[in-house]
């Protein structure tokens, strides 16, 4: 039986097995220090010429970075040591000798980094993004599994479009044309009047040719669609999701944020309540603060919500975009059917916007004319109208997008490594 490295310490004094990789070696002539990482972690290994036999300590000389090998060993205490333990080593048994690890320890330009995407997550630095997506992942399904939602899984593959037709990715299924899906939010809206509040989790896609460090063309999102709840009730369980979660990396994923030298002070702050502000309150402060010709009915770019984010300590929700600026099925407001009950959620430090929601139209003559004014064709949303015949009620839900959430907590400059193969503009590779 192996033992992990992350459990080492309930192993100390007894001799355990475990396999891994060589991440680095020193020698003293009569002594080798391996750095061992098996995947949960990574300890010294001791090595002394004298306490093992000349073919442990021959195939140990001839061990390169990334090599993969079982190494039986004592485990020893060690407050020096990085992780707290070291490994007293009395025998190895070599699986392969790696051939010369393209990664070095030097510096290497990005596109080289990203050519060799399936090596490069096995750095440390990879390693913590990634358990941190996985606890991101862990903390918003356990807050919406405990407060009453069901997941549901909607199709990647559509007949129609749900944010707008410039960014589809087309396909043929058969004879018919079809779409990789930009959004499950119609599918839950579908779930929603059969489950009451719902959530899905998974891949999206947008052929969209913007090359900036906020755009995946593959990304994910957690899409909650929750019926019987306005607009109001849907930004309380948006600010209260987001709390949750930041809270939990920073409760489970210490190590993780040490690694990545996350300043947590900006971290701790991020409890509900969020600020709240208006779009047109958004525009009378980006006038004021060097934006002097942003025009009411335009809509944000990411300067403009990087400057507006700048007024906060915590996500800030801009509500009350113009209508026609957003999606076709968001709900007017009643006292004001120029803006729609809508809000995004920009994060803080110039992460920019990590959730789009919105409150959706429930009347069905008011959707039937959405279609021509948004040039969509009517056909495809047959069944969409169909939750407007048949009792319909006010409903809303949010999406919030996996991989901005992770770069803004984990403190990224780029979504690229956020997600273990990224998808981007001139990359499919590997
Ligand atoms: O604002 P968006 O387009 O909203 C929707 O798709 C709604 N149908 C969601 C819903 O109400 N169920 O996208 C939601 C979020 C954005 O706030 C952003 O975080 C992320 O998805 N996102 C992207 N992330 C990475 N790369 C892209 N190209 C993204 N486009 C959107
Ligand atoms: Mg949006």
């Amino acid at each position: 039986m192996l033992t992990t490295i992350k459990e080492i310490s309930a192993h100390v004094g007894k001799e355990v097995k475990v396999g891994g990789w060589l991440y680095n070696k020193r020698s003293s002539g009569k002594i080798q220090f391996l750095q061992l990482r098996d995947g949960t972690g990574f300890i010294q290994g001791i090595l002394v010429k004298k306490q093992v036999s000349p073919e442990v300590w021959e195939q140990a000389n001839h061990l390169t970075q990334e090599s993969s090998l079982y190494v039986w060993g004592v485990v020893r205490e060690d407050e020096r040591a990085p992780g707290g333990y070291e490994m007293d080593i009395t025998n190895i048994e070599v699986i392969q000798i790696a051939e010369e690890y393209p990664i070095a320890k030097k510096e290497h330009g990005v596109d080289f980094l990203m050519d060799h995407r399936h090596l490069w997550i096995r750095s440390p630095r990879q390693q913590a993004i990634l358990r941190i997506r996985a606890e991101i992942i862990r903390a918003i399904q356990g807050f919406l599994d405990e407060n009453g939602f069901t997941l549901v899984d909607p199709p990647v593959l559509t007949p129609s479009s749900c944010e707008g037709t410039t960014n589809l990715f087309h396909t043929k299924y058969f004879d018919e044309d079809a779409y990789l899906t930009q959004s499950g939010q119609l599918y839950m809206e579908a779930a929603a009047m059969a489950l009451n509040k719902v959530y899905s989790f998974g891949p999206t896609f947008r052929a969209e040719k913007s090359k900036t460090r906020r755009h995946l063309i593959e990304f994910w999102m957690i899409e909650p669609e929750m019926a019987f709840v306005d607009h109001e009730e849907s930004l309380k369980i948006q600010e209260q999701l987001v709390a949750h979660t930041v809270q939990a990396v920073l409760a489970n994923c210490k190590q993780e944020l040490k690694t990545l030298d996350r300043d947590l002070s900006a971290l701790e702050n991020i409890k509900a309540p969020f600020p709240r502000i208006t779009y047109d309150e958004a525009v009378e402060l980006l006038h004021k603060e060097g934006f002097a010709d942003f025009t009411w009915g335009d809509d944000f770019g990411a300067p403009h919500e990087t400057k507006i984010a700048e007024s906060f300590d915590r996500p800030v929700f801009i509500t009350h975009y113009p209508t026609e600026v957003k999606s076709f099925y968001m709900k007017p407001d009643p006292n004001r059917p120029e803006v729609v009950l809508c809000a995004d959620m920009i994060a803080p430090e110039g992460y920019g916007e990590i959730i789009g929601g919105s409150q959706r139209i429930d009347d069905p003559v008011l959707l039937e004319q959405r279609y021509e004014q948004h040039a969509l064709p009517r056909e495809a949303y047959e069944w969409y109208m169909d939750l407007r015949k048949y009792g319909t009620v006010p409903h809303s839900g949010f999406g919030l997008g996996l991989e901005r959430t992770v770069a803004w907590i984990c403190g990224l400059d780029h979504v690229r490594e956020t997600i273990p193969f990224p998808r981007m503009l001139y990359r499919l590779y590997p």
